[in-house]
Parts: structure tokens; sequence; C-alpha cells
């Protein structure tokens, strides 16, 4: 059989767009704020930066390194460099179709606000709980919208890397930059605003336990949609002259970004009308409409460009996660990109489905003592993640080649990366030992 040419990104910026639209989420936008509100603040906040800038971008360039020097997608690239490793790939997969288990559920609530917003959701700012509770519950409403939400992404990712998720992240990714800027822009300004301020920026040591430190790693692991083999097919489809680790970088710090912009939109507005940031899930969806509904007229306006904004977040992440799964298709099991994407979609739809109906008619279906919503959330936020970063560190650390990671994040040595060696060390040593403290210090900090 001829072999097909690989797809390749049209652009050195389409290419980040994409990758950024992947990192920048839900996690940041959703999950960010209320993981900050729930485990007080601040030192999260600063304990989430120092391992996002440290382990998440070096496992970043990792992630990148290993993408392009196979030109293959993750089980592809475990494979082909050592066999045994074909598992960490694999678990990559899996991770992939958890995550894609809750995450068109979460989208398809953005989207379904986004209409609620104009259709009386807030024109009564006491009752606005309650119906998101009734509205997640419910037997049907929220599958429609999820089904909607993941439609959009099998139009997207059939049409394949540059004329699919690349066009659509660079259309989407710069509107969301603004939409974002706007509601932060009306939340710091409100009266009283500075207390939000302060909870984000002012550490506050106190509340700090093993479990911060785990909740902070795996939130770092999933903001940058690492260590289940995103990356690593984003980088298979990058051309051998761009510079990896400075487009990690890059990305690496849209990302937080993007994150400290949502806390800004956010908290302040929080603290302004004495809401609580303890929230928890329910955060975006209820604390963030009821603050719009005190607004009045202009709060409708405010609340269909968040939620427009929370769509188009989820939207460029949850395709990476859908090419995840259509890359390995393609390369693993010779398929057509269209069949891929349809094959995955489906199982999308039905794990979809059962995690949608967790949080209302079948919530007693319980998986090791949770729903199914929250087995995935759970499962691969604080387990799978960590798990698959782990192993790729040891995997690039101790089993791929150092000339061949020195030739491949320098280009063949055309291009400089002098901090080659301090990354290097990290990988090898530093990261391995530090997750594996951050986990071990997580769980027994849970077990109290
Ligand atoms: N990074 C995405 C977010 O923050 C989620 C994601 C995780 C996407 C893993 C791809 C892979 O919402």
């Amino acid at each position: 059989m001829e072999k097909r040419q690989r797809e390749s990104w049209g652009s050195r910026i389409g290419f980040i767009l994409a990758a950024a639209g992947s990192a920048i989420g839900l996690g940041n936008i959703w999950r960010f704020p209320y993981m900050a509100g729930s485990n007080g603040g601040s030192a999260f906040i600063l304990i989430y930066f120092v391992f996002a800038l440290v382990i998440g971008l070096s496992i970043m360039i990792a992630e990148f390194a290993i993408g392009r020097r196979t030109g293959l997608a993750a089980v592809g690239a475990y494979k082909s460099i050592n066999k045994n490793w074909t598992f960490a790939g694999v678990l990559g997969i899996l991770t992939a179709f958890f995550i894609m288990g809750f995450y068109p559920v979460v989208g398809g609530w953005a989207l379904a606000y986004v209409v609620k917003s104009v259709t009386g959701l807030l024109s009564n700012a006491g009752s606005i709980a309650d119906a998101f509770g009734g509205f997640i519950s419910s037997p049907v409403e929220p599958l429609i919208w999820m089904g909607i939400f993941l439609a959009m992404n099998i139009f997207i990712v059939a049409r394949g890397i540059a004329g699919g998720i690349e066009k659509a992240s660079s259309i989407l990714l710069p509107t969301l930059f603004v939409l974002l800027i706007l509601i932060a822009l009306r939340s710091i300004t409100l009266p009283g605003a500075g207390a939000g301020i302060e909870f984000l920026f002012k550490p506050d040591f106190s509340a700090v336990t093993g479990q911060t430190f785990l909740a902070a790693l795996g939130q770092a692991f999933f903001s940058l949609s690492l260590g289940m083999g995103c990356m690593i097919t984003y980088g298979s489809y990058l051309s051998k002259s761009k510079n990896l680790p400075s487009n990690a970088l890059i990305v690496t710090l849209m990302d937080t970004i993007v994150a400290i912009l949502a806390g800004l939109a956010i908290f302040p507005a929080v603290f302004a009308y004495g809401m609580e940031p303890t929230a928890g899930p329910g955060l975006v969806f209820v604390v963030v409409p009821t603050i719009f509904a005190e607004m009045g007229a202009l709060g409708i306006l405010f609340s269909v460009i968040f939620f427009i904004a929370l769509t188009v977040a989820a939207l460029t992440s949850s395709i990476s996660l859908l090419e995840v799964v259509t890359a390995y298709l393609i390369d693993e099991r010779g398929m057509e990109r269209k069949k891929a994407v349809y094959i995955s979609g489906t199982i999308m739809l039905v794990t979809g489905i059962f995690s949608s109906l967790s949080l209302g008619v079948m919530s007693d279906v319980k998986f090791l003592g949770v729903g199914a919503f929250d087995f995935f959330d759970i499962l691969t936020d604080k387990i799978f993640l960590a798990i698959g970063g782990l192993l790729l560190a040891i995997f690039v650390g101790w089993v791929v080649k150092k000339e061949d990671l020195e030739d491949e994040l320098t280009n063949g040595g055309t291009i400089k990366f002098p901090l080659f060696n301090v990354w290097y060390n990290l990988i090898k040593y530093v990261i391995p030992v530090a997750i594996s403290i951050v986990a071990i210090m997580g769980i027994i900090s849970i077990e109290q």
C-alpha cells in the first residue's frame, strides 16, 4: 500500500493557536476558578503556576519532541521507539475517552447557557441555583445540548488538521481572548472587587495540605493537555523547522494567562456581590449567572458573552481530545479520517449520555462509589494524567536516547536550546520524583 502523506499544520501561528486552543478550555474557565476557590485561593494558584511552568512546560517540550521525532500519534510514538512502552500510549487513548466522557456534557451546558441567558434564566437571581440543578439532572435537555456540542467537534475534526482544527482554532481562540478580557474588565471595575483580587494574588498558606499539591498538579496536567498524548499528537503534525521549546513556552504562557484572566473575570465579581468562592463545579454556572442577573439588562449581554467564551474554549479543547483518538485509528488501524472520527465520536456520545444521566435519573449507578460523571472526572484529573505524565518523563529521560532528544530539540543543531541540560535533568530526575512525592502526599492526605 502506498504510504499516505502525513497531514501538517499550515503555519506556525496556526499551530500555536491550535495547541493553545487545546490547552485553554474548561480547565481554565470552569475548573481552575472552582479548584482555586475550594482549595484556599491564592496559595493553590501559586503552587499551580510553579507546577505549570516547571513540570508542565518541560513535559510539553518532551511531548512535542516525541511526536515530531516519530511523526506518529500517542500509541505509535511510544511503540516505534520501544515496543514495551506501547501501553503508555494506550493509556493515553483511554484517558482521552475518559475525559471525553464528561467534557462534552459540560460543553453542552455552556452552549445551553448562551441561549438560556436570553430566555429568562437571569430574570430571577434567586432561582438560578435551582435552575442549574434541575437542568443538569433532567433526562433529555442536557443530552440534546451535548449532542449538538459533539456534532460540532465531529464536523471540525473530520475536516482534518489544517482545514479543520487549525482553521477553527485560528478564529475561535482570538475571539475567546477578546470576550474574556471584556468580562474581566467589567468584573475588576465593580465596586468591592478588591477583595476578589486579593483572594487571587495574596497567598494564604494556612489551608495548604498534601491534597492541595495533588490538586494543583492534576490541574496543571489537565489544563495544559498533558500526560495523555495530546501534545504528542499535535507535535506529530509539526514540520522539522519549528522551534519546539519556544512554541511550548508560548502555549504554556497563553494557557496561564487565560487562567488568570478567568480568575479576574470571576472572583472580583464573586466578592463584589458577596457570593461564595467555594461553590465547586457549579461556580461558573450558578454564581456567575447570579452576578449577571444582578447587573440588569447589561448583565444579559455579559452573560451571553461569557458563555460563548466558555463554549469556544471547550470546543477548541475537545477537538484535540477527539483528534487523539482519531489519529490513533488513522496511524495504527489504517482507517480513513472521516470513518475514524465517526467511530470515536459515537463512542463518546454513549459515554457522554451515561455521565450526563449519572447526575439525574441514573444517580444510583456507581463505579467505585461515584457516578459516571465524577468517575471520569476524578479518575482522569487526579490519577490518569499524573501517571501518564510520570510515564512520559521516565520514557523520555531513560528510554529515548539523549542525543536524539538534543537533535530533535535543536532541529539537528540548526537552532539553539541553551537550557537543554536543565530540561533533560528535570525530565530525567526531578519530575519523576516530584510527581511521585506529590501523588503519595495526596493519597496520604485523602486517607486522613
Ligand atoms: N486542556 C483542556 C482544558 O483545560 C483539557 C484537555 C485535557 C484537553 C487533556 C486535551 C487533553 O480544558
